[in-house]
Order: C-alpha cells, then structure tokens, then sequence
C-alpha cells in the first residue's frame, strides 16, 4: 500500500523522536511491501519563528489531504521561551488545539500498560505493580474547558478570569460510543469518569452514557468520581479497562496513568475523527530541558506510529510486528535514561529507533 504521511516534527525533541519513529515506519515499509511518502508541515513554536502564527491554513489543509499525520511534540519552556510573550492565542499550544478541531479530531486514545520488562521503573509498590495494568484513557478532545469561551476582564475593579465547560449531548454520545466499541475488543468494561457530584455538564455526561450503555448489553459501565479516580490509579490501577472523560480531566489522568507505567516516554497516543483519519503523537510534552542531547526516548512516538498503522491504515500485522519489536528490546535490557534501572543498558534516542527498527 502506498500512504502519504504529513510528520509534524514540531519543537523540542519533536524533531529526534519523530526521525526515529521514521526510521522505523520505514523498516515496516520495506519488509511488508509498503511506501510511505512523507511531508514535513510545521505547527507550534518552529511555525511562529517562520510563519509568525504557530499554524498556517495551508498546513491544514496539507494535513487534511494526507492519510494520516504524525507528529512529535510542540512547545518549549514557559518561563523563558518568547513564544510565551504572545497572546496567548498565537502560543505553540493553540495551534495544536486549532489542529485538533479543524481535523476534527474528537476521540484521543492513550493506552498506559505496564511492561513487565518496566515494572522496577513503576514508582507504585511492588504488590501493585506485580498484578501489571493495561487501560486504554478515553479522551474528549475538541470540546469542554478548551473549547469554550474564555475571557479575562476587570469587574467592578477587580480582575476576573472565566472560562467555560461545555457539552452537548451529541459530543457526548459520539466519544462514548467509541469507548464502548474499543471496550467490545477488550476486557468490556467501562468505567466513566466526572464530576456528576458538582457539575451540571457532567450530569449530562453520565446520563448519555447511560443512555449509550443500553446498546452494549455485554460491557459493564461504572461511574467514577474524577477525585476518586485518581487516587484510584495508584491505588489500584489493574481494575481499568476502557476510561471515557472529557477533555481537561483527560489531560491530567493521563499523565498520572503515564507516570506510573514508568515514564511518559512510553505513552502513545491516537486521535481520531469519524472516519479512519488520525493524528498520532506521543502524550509527552516537549521536554525542552534535554531537547538536541539525543537523551530522549522515542519509544512513545515509535507506538503511536504502529497505533496509526492499525487505526488508520488497517495494517494490524505491521503494528504487532512494531509494538513486538518494542518488546524485544525492553527483554534485551536496553534503555533510555528515563526508564534506566541497575544492570540495563543505557542508549541514546536514535540507538533506541535504530534497534527496534532491526527488530521489526
Ligand atoms: C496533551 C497536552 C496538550 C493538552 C497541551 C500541549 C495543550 O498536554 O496533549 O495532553 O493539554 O491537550
Ligand atoms: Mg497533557
């Protein structure tokens, strides 16, 4: 099959984790008789220093024609980049959300297992990391918080700050349908997560779940208090199949679910339209402090590539072979740094891509 690929490499160590998800796309390619063509696009800070807006109409429309975007990271220190001296609406950041909306891009998936190669890097105790995890976070992601309208001004003399929740039903149901249908093919059970106890936006939520369970007879719903979750996840992270949240406690679960399968360099991610259509990133930030050292570790963005081959492209036997070739080089004791334990081999970002791509 022949696909077009935009690679948005974006800032920090966008650029070296994406060359080496690259390096193994292209072994993928070469031994299952694909050709991917790539094209390079710019969004967030790399896009401000040339385009003066963190992205350009013409990159979305160049993103939109491709079969499917991967992409590293965007943004850099906010204390100290320029970038942050922007409005904030011309920061790195709001071209990734405008990305995502544009694309349409409602249903971020993020899968956190524990490798049984990573369990001494889990910070959890040992009778919680032996019992292993795998969950699959499903994300609202165009609507909510980051979406709705927002506005600083002075009241009365005194300066105030709002920004607002939002979802309609429809928003509700489309995520949740997702959720229950990638819960069809896993361990069936899904477990929601708001905050139906104070807020008016996650009543709906729950109530349209409910509504959508209906139709899943064979998966077992439960709901969860957001709070509750996450004291949940370090507790007793083997009881998650399929989380469904909106948008902003998303964002924070996921880290915390990240953290505690060792690193964030592990995360993968997969965000989708309703169509095969997606954008496929690490959930990693752009860790500008070891950005240009070839420290970091490519192996998130080496999974979200397989997880844009098996979602986008319906090449389920490349994803394993990738996600396989993961696998084997955790066995063989190689490491990046931040997931180096006693007795392992220490590589760098690029030694990293190099090895799993000789073990596709
Ligand atoms: C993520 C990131 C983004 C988000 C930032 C960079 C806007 O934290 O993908 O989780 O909050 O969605
Ligand atoms: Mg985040």
């Amino acid at each position: 099959m022949n696909k077009n690929i935009a690679v948005i490499k974006g800032d920090g160590i966008g650029p070296e984790i994406v060359t080496e998800a690259m390096k193994v796309l292209d072994k993928t390619a070469e031994k299952f008789g694909h050709s991917f063509a790539y094209e390079q696009l710019l969004m967030g800070g790399c896009s401000i220093d040339v385009n003066g807006v963190p992205l350009t109409d013409e990159t979305i429309e160049k993103a939109k024609a491709a079969d499917a975007v991967l992409m590293g990271s965007i943004g850099g220190n906010t204390s100290t980049s320029p970038w942050y001296k922007l409005p904030a609406d011309k920061r790195p950041e709001a071209g990734l959300l405008k990305l995502r909306k544009s694309l349409g891009l409602f249903a971020n998936l993020r899968p956190a297992v524990l490798y049984s190669q990573l369990r001494g890097a889990c910070p959890l105790k040992e009778e919680i990391s032996a019992k292993g995890f795998d969950m699959m976070i499903m994300r609202e992601l165009t609507g909510g918080l980051y979406f709705g309208a927002r506005k600083t001004e002075e009241v009365d003399g005194v300066m105030t700050a709002v920004d607002t929740l939002s979802y309609n039903e429809n928003e509700i149901r489309r995520i949740a349908v997702r959720a229950f249908d990638i819960a069809m093919k896993r361990r069936k059970k899904v477990i929601s997560v708001d905050k139906a106890n104070v807020l008016d936006s996650s009543r709906l939520w729950r109530k349209i779940v409910n509504e959508v369970a209906e139709s899943y007879p064979e998966v077992t719903v439960e709901h969860m208090l957001v709070d509750n979750c996450a004291m949940q996840l370090v507790k007793d992270p083997a009881q998650f199949d399929v989380i469904l949240t909106e948008n902003m406690f998303g964002d924070i679960l996921s880290d915390e679910a990240s953290m505690i399968t060792g690193s964030i360099g592990m995360l993968a991610s997969a965000s989708l339209n309703e169509t095969k259509f997606g954008l496929y990133e690490p959930s990693g930030g752009s860790a500008p402090d070891i950005a240009g050292q070839n420290k970091a570790n490519p192996i998130a963005t080496i999974l979200s590539a397989a997880m844009m081959l098996r979602y986008s492209f319906d090449m389920d036997k490349e994803a394993d072979a990738i996600e396989n070739a993961v696998s084997a080089v955790l066995n063989e004791g190689y490491r990046t740094g931040d997931i180096m334990s006693e007795g392992m081999k220490l590589v760098s970002c690029s030694e990293m891509g190099t090895l799993i791509a000789e073990r596709v």
